[in-house]
């Protein structure tokens, strides 16, 4: 007649870890990927002016939202990722470049998607031509899985410089991997400080003595609890620093492609997810705000509020007589910012709308590897409570399975049938 308690739903993440499966819990402990990553941006530093990483998604968004973050830095090469092909988007950025100081940063996980690939073929043949073909190897790096892919098998073939994406960590959770590393090493960021931050908080986040204490749990425990029981089926973040803006991008990468399934573990329709909102403050105090105030009750806001902004913009004294304008007088930018963020949070409480902020006492490498890592960790926990896998995309890969057919990739020629009756079957009354 004993009561049980299962707890396997919520430990299964937990059991993983110690069972060595979760690749990406590790990553701030692995400090010999750490210094290939920033010994090998160290060799190419003095050689070039500009890093241009060729990527999407996960191979994009970790690299962009860290030099967002913490960049510029004094003697680091320029950074830019390009995870458009955008034909206008790209051909302007590859016009912009001077290719004899250009290096090229290829990143792709799988090695084999059609974006990166199709801007690497573009970049390789104007290297070539540009510089010929003894020296334009020189200009590229490829970040890849350590042993598969097509890109892997370029490597091995031809000899380009390469950096290893361990084969235990997905896409969306390689930031802290070579993929975020050398573009952030060779920006002239401090990588060791990064996954020093992102090392803190595991330490933090497991040796905390009750979930409340744990900032992983907490977020992830309070997330979940909104979506299931009372239907927040939304969760905007919004920093209030311009420099956590694309940080913002990268999290609700993370949250939508990991999150968002069809099927729990058992395999049951659930059709789960909360889908992530991006928003920057103050300006979407001027946009979203009033819809997050009174229309649908389905949301929850995550603000991050940045107390120190690195540097301050003093307001200056002026048309005392007009008192809509001199109380700003003797303020800060900064200081204005924080009260802004302040005043919303009351302004969604006065009206029973929930709401979380990260207090970041400074934006810098070793608060940003803590907020990475947390992210991360509560993305996982909550997959585990939701019971479902938040590694894989199968609805991304069937997008990317379709492209291949249209555009003419053989082995997929079946799947091309399939597009071309789905376009014959458009109504031509329904389009005006
Ligand atoms: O998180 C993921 O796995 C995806 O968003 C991938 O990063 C994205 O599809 C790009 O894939 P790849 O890195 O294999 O080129």
């Amino acid at each position: 007649m004993t009561v049980r308690l299962d707890l396997n739903g919520l430990l299964a993440t937990a059991a993983r870890r110690t069972g060595g499966e979760l690749g990406v819990a590790d990553l701030p402990h692995r400090h010999d990927d750490v210094r290939a990553a920033r010994e090998a941006a160290e060799e190419v530093r003095g050689q070039f002016d500009t890093l241009v990483v060729l990527g999407i998604g996960g191979s994009a968004l970790g690299p962009r939202a860290l030099e967002a973050a913490l960049g510029p830095a004094a003697g680091g090469m320029r950074v830019f990722v390009a995870d458009s092909i955008d034909p206008h988007a790209f051909g302007a950025l590859l016009a912009s470049l001077d290719l004899t100081r250009t290096l090229f940063n290829v990143v792709s996980k799988s090695g084999e998607t059609a974006e990166t690939l199709a801007q690497f073929l573009i970049v390789r043949d104007r290297l070539l031509r540009e510089l010929g073909a003894v020296d334009y190897k020189a200009h590229v790096v490829i970040t890849t899985d350590a042993a598969r892919g097509a890109l892997r098998q370029i490597v091995n073939d031809e000899g380009f410089r390469a950096l290893p994406i361990p084969s235990d960590v997905g896409g969306r959770f390689s930031v802290l991997t070579a993929v975020g590393l050398f573009p952030a090493a060779a920006a002239g960021f401090d990588v060791d400080e990064l996954v020093a931050g992102a090392a803190f908080m595991d330490e933090r986040s497991r040796t905390a003595k009750a979930a409340l204490a744990d900032p992983v749990l907490a977020l992830a425990g309070m997330l979940w609890l909104l979506a299931t029981r009372h239907a927040k089926t939304m969760v905007v973040l919004m920093p209030y620093s311009d420099r956590l803006a694309a940080l913002g991008d990268w999290f609700c990468q993370l949250w939508a492609e990991s999150l968002g399934k069809a099927r729990d573990r058992e395999g049951r329709t659930v059709e789960w997810g909360q889908t992530p909102v991006r928003a920057l403050g103050a300006a979407d105090q001027h946009s979203q705000l009033q819809l997050w105030v009174e229309g649908p009750r389905d949301k929850v806001i995550v603000f991050v509020r940045a107390e120190d902004h690195g540097v301050s913009v003093d307001i200056p004294a002026a048309y005392q007589d007009l008192e809509a304008v001199a109380y700003l007088g003797g303020h800060s930018l900064g200081e204005l910012l924080n009260a802004e963020q302040r005043a919303t949070e009351m302004a969604l409480a006065a009206q029973g709308r929930p709401s979380a902020t990260f207090v970041v006492p400074a934006v810098n490498a070793f608060t940003v590897g803590q907020l990475i890592y947390l992210f991360e960790m509560a993305t996982i926990a909550v997959g585990a409570l939701a019971g479902i896998d938040p590694f894989g995309q199968p609805g991304v890969e069937e997008g990317k399975r379709l492209a291949y057919a249209l555009i003419g990739r053989p082995n997929f020629t079946a799947r091309a049938h399939e597009v071309e009756a789905y376009l014959a079957r458009k109504d031509p009354r329904f389009i005006v």
